[in-house]
C-alpha cells in the first residue's frame, strides 16, 4: 500500500483532526513502530508500520460495509439537527467517512447499506443500473382491482416521469375494511416513490419496510436498530450485481 501522512491516517481512523493529531504528536502520545512521532505529517505505510495513539494500536481499515435494519425515527443522513442518524447506530464503525447508500424516509424501516465505498454506492444507486428493491408495506384504503396491472404498466407520477414496471404481490387484501399487506419490487428509488405509487392508486402506505436491495436481503434475526458487517459473500454479490 502507498505511504500516507500520519495525520491523514489517524484522521481517517477517527483518532482526531489534523490539528488534534499534531498536538497529540507534540505531547508524545503517538508512536510509530514504538518511537514517538515528533511530527504529525511524517509518511507512514498503514499496512507495515505499527501506529499507536495513547497506548492503543490503530489498525488501518480502508473500506467498511454494514447492513442496518433501520428503525423508524432515525434519519438516513450523516448529520441531522433534530433526529438521530443511521450512523449513530453503527458504534463499531472505525472510519469517519461512512454514509448510507440511498435514503429511507424517517418512518420507513428496513434494509440500509452503510459504507464508505463510493463506487459501490454509485453503482447501486445509478438510475441506469435498475437494481431491484423489494418493500413490504401495509396499505390503508381499497386496493383497486387493477392494482397489479397498473403497477406493472408503470404509473405517471409527475410530468415527464412514468415509473418503470413494478411487481406488486398482494399478500393480504383487506378490501378497504382492514389494512392490506403487499410486497412491491421497484427498480428505481425516487423520493417517496413507494408512497407516491400507492397514492396514485388512491391508497395510503401506513407502514413501509425495505426487505432487499439487489442481492442483499434483510435477515429476520436483525432487529430494528441492529446492524452487522456484510459477509465477504454478500460483498462479492453486490459487486457483481
Ligand atoms: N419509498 C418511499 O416512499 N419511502 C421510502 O422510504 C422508500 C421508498
Amino acid at each position: 500500500m502507498a505511504q500516507m501522512r500520519l495525520d491523514k491516517f489517524l484522521g481517517e481512523m477517527g483518532v482526531g483532526s489534523r490539528s488534534q493529531v499534531k498536538e497529540m504528536a507534540r505531547k508524545g502520545r503517538i508512536l510509530v513502530n514504538g518511537s514517538p512521532a515528533v511530527k504529525a505529517d511524517v509518511k507512514i505505510d498503514p499496512e507495515k508500520d505499527e501506529i499507536q495513539a495513547d497506548g492503543k494500536t490503530v489498525s488501518y481499515v480502508s473500506m467498511e460495509y454494514y447492513v442496518l435494519n433501520k428503525p423508524a425515527g432515525v434519519v438516513s443522513a450523516r448529520e441531522d439537527g433534530r433526529y438521530p442518524t443511521v450512523l449513530e447506530l453503527i458504534p463499531q464503525a472505525k472510519r469517519k467517512d461512512l454514509f448510507p447508500v440511498g435514503r429511507l424516509d424517517l418512518d420507513t424501516e428496513g434494509l440500509l447499506l452503510i459504507t464508505n465505498d463510493g463506487q459501490l454506492a454509485h453503482r447501486l444507486l445509478s438510475p441506469k443500473k435498475h437494481v431491484d428493491k423489494v418493500y413490504y408495506a401495509r396499505i390503508a384504503g381499497r386496493l383497486p382491482q387493477d392494482a397489479v396491472s397498473r403497477m406493472a404498466e408503470g404509473l405517471a407520477l409527475e410530468e415527464g416521469w412514468t415509473t418503470l414496471p413494478a411487481v406488486l404481490e398482494i399478500l393480504e387484501d383487506g378490501k378497504g375494511e382492514k389494512e392490506s399487506q403487499i410486497r412491491l419490487t421497484i427498480r428505481e428509488g425516487k423520493y417517496h416513490q413507494v408512497k407516491r405509487m400507492f397514492e396514485a392508486l388512491g391508497c395510503q402506505v401506513v407502514y413501509l419496510k425495505r426487505l432487499s436491495m439487489g442481492p442483499l436481503v434483510l435477515d429476520e434475526g436483525l432487529l430494528p436498530g441492529q446492524c452487522r458487517p456484510l459477509t465477504d459473500e454478500e460483498l462479492r454479490e453486490l459487486n457483481n450485481a
